[in-house]
Order: C-alpha cells, then structure tokens, then sequence
C-alpha cells in the first residue's frame, strides 16, 4: 500500500485533533484510498508541553524548517496559526515540493493569490477547506458542485465567537461579561481583537467570495464592522420585536459585474435562514440563479470539527496518489 507521510506544523487544538482523527480513522482512509496516511513530524513551540496520547516523542522538532524539508513528508500541514512563521513555512513546503494542507484563513486571505501561484509552480497543492467554517464543507461544495449555476450571493455566520457572545446578550448578559463568558468556555483568544472587529469574518468572506466569484478582492475593499458598539439594549430591543442581532458577513456580484462584500452586525427577522443559527453554530446562505438559495450549517469551529476539514483535504490528496498510480505515472509520493 502507498503511504501519504504528514508532517504538522503545530499540535495545538486543530493539530491535536488531526492526531487523534488519523489514529481514529486512518484505517477508514485506507480503506477507501487505498492509501495509509500516517504522520512522520511535528513541529511545536514548547517540547515540555504535554500532548495528546497518540503524539510519539520521535515525531516532534521545535524547528519547523526540518518539516518542511523532510524527506520523509510529502504533505505539510500548517495548523500553527498567524502571519509568521505561517507564510514563510508555507512557501518553503511548496519550494521542496510537499503539498500544503492549512487551517489558516489569515494566510489564506492576505497571501492566497501568491501561495496558489507558487503551489501551481511547483506542480503541488495547497488546500484550505478548514481555514473556513470549520467543520462545514464549504469550500468543497462552491468549489466542486456550483459550476452550472452562477454563484451570485454569498451570506453567512462566519464567526462563531460573535455568535455565541450575541446569543448570551439575548439572555440578559452586556458585552463584556458576554465575552468574558466567551473566553472562559474556549470561543474567544485571551486577544479577541480578530473576532470581535470583524477581521476573522472578512477573511473568511473573501476566501469564499475569490472562490465563488472567481475573482479575488483585496481585504481592504471590504467593508468591516465589529460587535463592540452592539449593546445589551438593542439586542434586547430585537428580540422584542422577534429580531435577532447577529454578526454577518456577505459577498455579491452586483448586477454591473462588480464583485462586493462587507461585514457587519445585521438586525434578522424570523424568516431570515440564518435567523436560528445560535451560539458557536456558523452558516453559509448560498444563492445562485439556477439553485436558489441552499444553507450550509454546522459547527463552524472546534477540535474535530475543523480537524474533520483538515483531513477531507489530506484523503483528497490521498486520492490523487491513487489515482496517479492507477494511470502510472511517477509519483510525487514515497512508496511504502
Ligand atoms: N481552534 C479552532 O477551532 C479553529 C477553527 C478553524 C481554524 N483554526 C485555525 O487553525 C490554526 C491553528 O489553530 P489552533 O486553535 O489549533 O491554535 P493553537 O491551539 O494555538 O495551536 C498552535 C500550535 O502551533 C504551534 N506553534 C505556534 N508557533 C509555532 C512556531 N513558530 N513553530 C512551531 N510551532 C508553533 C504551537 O506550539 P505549542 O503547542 O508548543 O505552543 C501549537 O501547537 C489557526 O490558523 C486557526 O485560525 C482553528
């Protein structure tokens, strides 16, 4: 059997989960790709934290530069988070010809079109599907499935954080002590700057809008506003008239061809699809001129969740093994 060597870059909560999902499943994997995926490297911060079970002491490295150029891997997964060493990992993976599975939508957003060329160049791939929605396959979906309908508006709960502190303020809790409650469940960094000013959304809005437009838009022409100005009154005031305040996040190609998008808090009715989407839940609302519109729901965080997504891309990459060998031709990947 053909085997597909993983090297992670981090083992925090997403990294964690992939540990554990492939220990789970990789007999699953193999048994429908024919290929055995296993994990070779992890690259980490701190080597004296505890990991889970399943992390082998021998896998581990505090230099990511030794994933990256491992012989013995063949697909680069970056869950470490943030700009740098993200970026600078990602480009030497793809320069010594390891594919690239990332959770990373800051990545994605501001360097996507380079790190897509650069892959292109290198004959490899890089795949993002966790970077957005988690555990909702919605990067898989615009990408393989709306092809005879024409996209034409996007629509969703793209960040769980604000979804969850603005269903605690329907209860009664004002913004700071929603967020505080946030951070103590695990929904919100210790810095919630990225979540609650809106970047966390627009970056996931302009992944998916690049997808489903096929036209990419600088970050800077999108419109962003956060939950901080949203207070327990007008929330309150909502739901007295049946409305729900949620953070949403849109994208549309206007009928002069123009692709836009904007995020901000949006005041819903009972009859908005996305109006019973509550806590840490995210969706997507996709409309297209032949489909209609068709809701994407699910947990759009989260360990296995988004591990869930990570893997969907590794089994794709796993397929391409298959099916290189099928039509025998070289193979990027080693042989077991
Ligand atoms: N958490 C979620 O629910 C979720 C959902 C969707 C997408 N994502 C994305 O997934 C990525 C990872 O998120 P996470 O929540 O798993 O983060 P996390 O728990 O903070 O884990 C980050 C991991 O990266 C390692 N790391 C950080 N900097 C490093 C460096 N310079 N060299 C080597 N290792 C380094 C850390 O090492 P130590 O353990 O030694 O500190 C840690 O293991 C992010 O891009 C995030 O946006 C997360």
């Amino acid at each position: 059997m053909k085997r597909l060597r993983l090297g992670l870059l981090g083992c925090g909560v997403v990294g964690g989960g992939v540990v554990e999902g492939i220990h789970r499943n990789a007999d699953h994997i193999a048994a429908q790709t024919g290929v055995e995926v296993c994990i070779t490297r992890i690259a980490v911060r701190d080597l004296s934290r505890p990991r889970t079970p399943h992390v082998r002491r021998e896998w581990l490295t505090d230099d990511w530069r030794q994933v990256c150029e491992a012989p013995d891997v063949d697909v680069v997964v970056e869950v470490m988070g943030g700009l740098h060493p993200a970026l600078e990992a990602t480009r030497l993976a793809l320069v010594r010809g390891k594919h690239v599975v990332t959770a990373n939508k800051q990545l994605m957003a501001l360097h996507g079109e380079h790190l897509l060329a650069l892959a292109a160049d290198s004959g490899r791939e890089i795949l993002y599907e966790a970077s957005v929605l988690g555990g909702i396959p919605a990067i898989h979906n615009i990408r393989t499935y709306f092809r005879a309908t024409r996209v034409q508006h996007l629509r969703g709960i793209l960040n769980g954080t604000c979804n969850y502190i603005l269903t605690r303020m329907e209860e009664g809790l004002e913004f700071d002590e929603a967020l505080r409650q946030a951070q103590a469940e695990g929904y919100a960094e210790a810095d919630p700057t990225l979540d609650i000013d809106g970047w966390d959304a627009l970056y996931k809005i302009q992944i998916l809008a690049a997808l489903a437009f096929h036209e990419r838009m600088d970050v800077t022409a999108i419109a962003r506003e956060g939950i901080r100005s949203v207070s327990g009154q007008m929330v309150r005031e909502a739901r007295a008239r049946g409305q729900r305040v949620r953070l949403v996040a849109e994208a549309e190609r206007t009928p002069s061809g123009r692709v836009t998008a904007r995020v901000g808090p949006q005041w819903l009715d009972p009859a908005d699809p996305l109006y019973n989407v509550n806590g840490v839940q995210n969706a997507l609302c996709v409309s297209g001129d032949l489909a209609g519109s068709i809701l994407l729901a699910g947990p759009g965080a989260g360990r296995f969740p988004t591990a869930s997504a990570v893997m969907e891309d590794i089994v794709k990459l796993a397929g391409q093994v298959r099916d290189v060998r099928r039509m025998d031709l070289p193979l990027s990947v080693s042989a077991g």
